[in-house]
């Protein structure tokens, strides 16, 4: 008798135990006379459920999680059927059910070393297409769709391509930014554990549209699944003839610094210089990697675009809301009953994402707040829920949506020292160019203390740092940073008010 299995090996699933429950299936498996074909996939994003293990029956996967060891010989006594950890259809799950899946199609579903099944699901259409087309027929079709950077600025991806498509050199780059520094983001990390011949084809879909014949992948140190796995990818892809000389990719790894995910920070790193901001003009798209016209896209910008030359520009911007258009990889942390990664169209409210879909707080106890986009972003309160998550819209309410990382708190948090970690982070990871942000972040703490401990000339100075902090900082960094502080102390005014210990 054979049987195939279903069971993630990201970071998340193997953080919760999923390679413990392999080698019991294998175990139980091998005993029982059962010859095992155990598929390894990426997640699905319900990571409450991990591990979570799938099986197919009547043509859908159903699944079983969160799975520990001793379920392992109940499940195959059940024969994978009446079980007190079966879910049913994973599609089914409200969680899954309520997703429109472009980017993360595939995600949990294949092996994603497995060329074969990445074609058999949809993948290369999209390169295929775009081979049959003009590089300025490309780039229209992106510019088009509508899709915007998935980093953190929401730049319109096709102008950015145009650019470099217009600028004169004699080599051009595409660099995909894989830094993902942001706490309580990981859909980066996701799609390249999950699905990186997606971001393959993306990139190579990039060279075609600019005239880039080298591309460069810069991931974070701290991700060595997803390091593994893309390195396993672009090997694979190189066998299979999908890379060459026409196109070929690099991974590099930095060694871990927030500052380095800002696109000139990370060109520097990439050139083997200090991870310093470079002031702009010149663009990237004019003066980029090694001083040539460069594309510097983040993972899910350059993974979107498979799915956009596959089913064209009109299909993907019939998804979201207002200037927000396609679908966006929102991912729920913190202090969360259902945390993960939620694709949905944009226009969703912060309020049905956390209430309805996600339950609320796993403390079980009232949301206090959201942190978006980062540890720069601003918190928004539960009055302010019914925003709609889309560029503008969290603009207009104060904040931004960045990178679509979403971080829950409940009642019990304290945003007076929440606003004093924002510019703790600041000092630390400034790369020390702006003076603004460099000595800013040190006296914003300082300031911050003088609040707490009762000073009543503080919160004006604090309005002034974060201004001059807004105003003079190159880059994000300092001039983010005054985001959380400004949302803590006009929503929580309560939690600045002084403190005993900080008093005394
Ligand atoms: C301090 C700082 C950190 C950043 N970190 C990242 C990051 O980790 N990943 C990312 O894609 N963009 C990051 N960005 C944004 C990049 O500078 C840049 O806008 C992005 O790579 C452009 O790609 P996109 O247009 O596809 O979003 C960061 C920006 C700043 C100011």
């Amino acid at each position: 008798m054979s049987l195939t299995l279903y069971l993630p090996k990201d970071a998340a699933a193997l953080a919760l135990g999923a390679d413990d429950i392999a080698a019991a299936l294998t175990a139980e498996a091998a005993a029982r006379g059962i010859e095992l074909r155990l598929v390894r996939t990426g997640s699905r994003g319900m990571v409450w459920l991990e591990p979570l293990l799938e099986i197919e029956q009547d043509g859908l996967r159903h699944g079983f999680g969160p799975l520990e060891v001793s379920d392992v010989k109940s499940l195959f006594e059940s024969d994978f059927t009446d079980h007190a950890k079966a879910l049913g259809p994973v599609e089914d799950i409200p969680f899954f059910a309520r997703q429109t899946r472009l980017t993360f199609a595939r995600c949990g579903v294949i092996d994603p070393l497995d060329l074969n099944a990445y074609r058999a699901h949809g993948g290369m259409a999209g390169l295929e297409r775009a081979r049959g087309m003009a590089p300025e027929q490309i780039v229209a079709e992106v510019t088009e769709s509508g899709l915007r950077g998935r980093g953190g600025a929401g730049f319109p991806t096709g102008i950015k391509w145009n650019t470099v498509l217009q600028a004169e050199g004699p080599q051009k780059y595409i660099v995909c930014n894989a830094d993902e520094g942001d706490s309580g983001t990981f859909a980066d990390r996701m799609l390249m554990e999950g699905d990186p011949f997606c971001l393959i084809e993306g990139m190579a879909i990039a060279g075609l549209a600019v005239g880039a014949t080298r591309g460069f992948v810069y991931c974070r140190s701290e991700y060595p699944h997803a390091i593994r796995t893309f390195g396993d990818a672009l090997e694979m892809a190189r066998e299979a003839c999908l890379l060459s000389e026409s196109f070929d990719i690099e991974l590099r790894v930095g060694a871990g610094s927030y500052v380095c995910g800002e696109e000139t920070a990370l060109l520097n790193s990439m050139e083997g210089k200090r991870g310093t901001v470079r002031a702009k003009p010149p663009l990237p798209a004019h003066k980029g990697f090694m001083a040539r016209p460069t594309v510097i896209n983040n993972v899910i910008s350059l993974a979107s675009v498979p799915v956009i030359l596959a089913e064209g520009a009109a299909h993907y911007k019939s998804f979201g809301l207002g200037r927000s258009l396609g679908t966006v990889p929102l991912q729920v942390a913190g202090n969360v009953k259902h945390g993960g990664l939620f694709e949905a169209a944009f226009g969703m409210t912060i309020g049905e994402l956390i209430h309805d879909i996600c339950g609320g707080t796993a403390s079980g106890r009232p949301v206090k707040a959201v942190q978006i986009g980062g540890p720069l972003g601003a918190y928004f309160p539960v009055t302010l829920f019914d925003t709609p998550l889309g560029y503008e819209e969290c603009d207009a309410a104060g904040g931004l949506i960045g990178h679509a990382g979403i971080v829950v708190f409940d009642d019990t948090a304290d945003m007076g020292a929440m606003a004093r970690f924002a510019m703790e982070f600041c000092a630390v990871e400034s790369c020390g160019t702006c003076t603004p942000c460099r000595i800013g972040a040190v006296r914003g703490m300082e300031t911050i203390d003088r609040i707490l401990a009762g000073d009543p000339a503080a919160p004006a100075i604090l309005a002034d740092l974060c201004e001059t902090m807004r105003d003079g900082s190159l880059c994000a960094l300092g001039g983010f940073t005054p985001y959380p502080v400004e949302s803590a102390l006009k929503y929580f005014p309560e939690d600045f008010t002084p403190r005993q210990e900080a008093a005394e």
